[in-house]
């Protein structure tokens, strides 16, 4: 998709096409809109970083709120989105035997516990053994920290969400 289809969607498209970048953060790319025309991808990116920037803190741990936990009840139940259910299935999430989910479930609701929000890695570029390990690890950050490398972790995950509508073929849709 050339970034000129992209800056010629109107405002709904727009949403419908980029409406989940940022997981159930439709009102991100209602923001961006305004901002055409996209010179390129790294424009739109640049948009959406600047958005998440001036969000408060609580305002950034309302968009980590937004995210399913990873091998969570969401995924037993199949009410994942589309684009979080290919992630998790990426990186195992949806392979575990029953004591790896068990030590998911503990690990998250530790982690939730201590932070109020849940724990994000960007799963496309983290195996299973990576989020157990950097899940253990990051329990021990304190919460400003543990936002912080949160909110960086989403703009992974929306960046390569981007990069897959844009390239793949999911514009065909339009
Ligand atoms: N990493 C990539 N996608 C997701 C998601 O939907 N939830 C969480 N917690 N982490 C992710």
């Amino acid at each position: 998709m050339e970034i000129s289809a992209v800056n010629a969607l109107t405002y709904e498209e727009f949403v419908e096409l980029f409406g989940n970048v940022v997981e159930k953060s439709p009102i991100i790319s209602a923001a961006i809109w305004s901002h055409r025309p996209f010179k390129d991808l790294t424009d739109i990116e640049a948009h959406i970083t600047e958005f998440i920037h001036s969000l408060s803190d609580s305002g950034k741990e309302g968009l980590l709120r937004c995210h399913p936990d990873l091998a969570g009840r969401d995924l037993q139940s199949g009410t994942l989105t589309r684009e979080s259910r290919e992630e998790q299935s990426q990186a195992g999430m949806t392979a575990l035997d029953s004591a790896e989910i068990l030590l998911m479930h503990r690990l998250n609701s530790e982690y939730k516990e201590r932070f109020g929000f849940p724990f994000i890695i960007c799963a496309r570029l983290n195996n299973k053994a990576d989020i157990v390990r950097r899940l253990s690890e990051r329990l021990k950050n304190d919460r400003a920290a543990e936002r912080e490398l949160a909110i960086e972790e989403v703009k992974k995950i929306s960046s390569l969400r981007l990069h897959n509508i844009v390239l793949s073929g999911i514009q065909t849709k339009l």
